[in-house]
């Protein structure tokens, strides 16, 4: 069978190996719900890898800022930030859950300091990453479903 492809992007970032069923998170978590550019934006779900089943998202003329990674890491461990220019892969990057999480996740506690009236930006400390668990620097609070709680 003749394979159907995309339109490859000239310039942009595609990031790849993002747990099947998870690519609309990753839209959420770059706000694309709320703001959709005008560029193409391609996403695969449940396509078949080298390692089974995963979800691709691609993005025209987007790149992608420290913090958005750092979100993406923690429901895509495994994803790669790949950068396109001229049509070519020119940098590609493994994310990383970082030691700590600042402004990214909310803490789950209301009476926790991060949510109170005052600003304090939230503080996660990384206590595992497989699998991944977390722990507020303030009131010791370890959100159960992470993917929920971020910002
Ligand atoms: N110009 C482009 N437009 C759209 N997608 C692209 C473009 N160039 C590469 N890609 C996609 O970016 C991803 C990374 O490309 P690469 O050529 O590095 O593949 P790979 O060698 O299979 O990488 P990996 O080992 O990370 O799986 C792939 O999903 C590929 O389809
Ligand atoms: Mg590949
Ligand atoms: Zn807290």
């Amino acid at each position: 069978m003749k394979e159907l492809r995309v339109q490859p992007i000239k310039d942009g970032t595609v990031i790849d190996h993002i747990p099947p069923g998870n690519a609309l998170k990753v839209l959420h978590i770059l706000g694309m719900e709320r703001n959709l550019p005008e560029s193409v934006i391609s996403i695969a779900i449940n396509v078949k890898g080298k390692r089974g089943k995963k979800d691709i998202v691609k993005i025209e003329n987007r790149e992608l800022d420290t913090q958005e990674v750092n979100k993406i890491a923690l429901i895509a461990p495994n994803a790669t930030i790949n950068i396109i220019r001229n049509y070519e892969v020119v940098e590609k990057h493994r994310v990383k859950v970082p030691d700590e999480l600042v402004g990214i996740v909310k803490c789950g506690n209301p009476n926790c300091i991060s949510n109170g009236r005052e600003p304090v930006e939230s503080r996660f400390i990384v206590k595992s990453r497989e699998p991944l668990r977390i722990k507020c620097y303030y009131c010791e609070r370890e959100p159960e479903d992470i993917s929920s709680q971020i910002i």
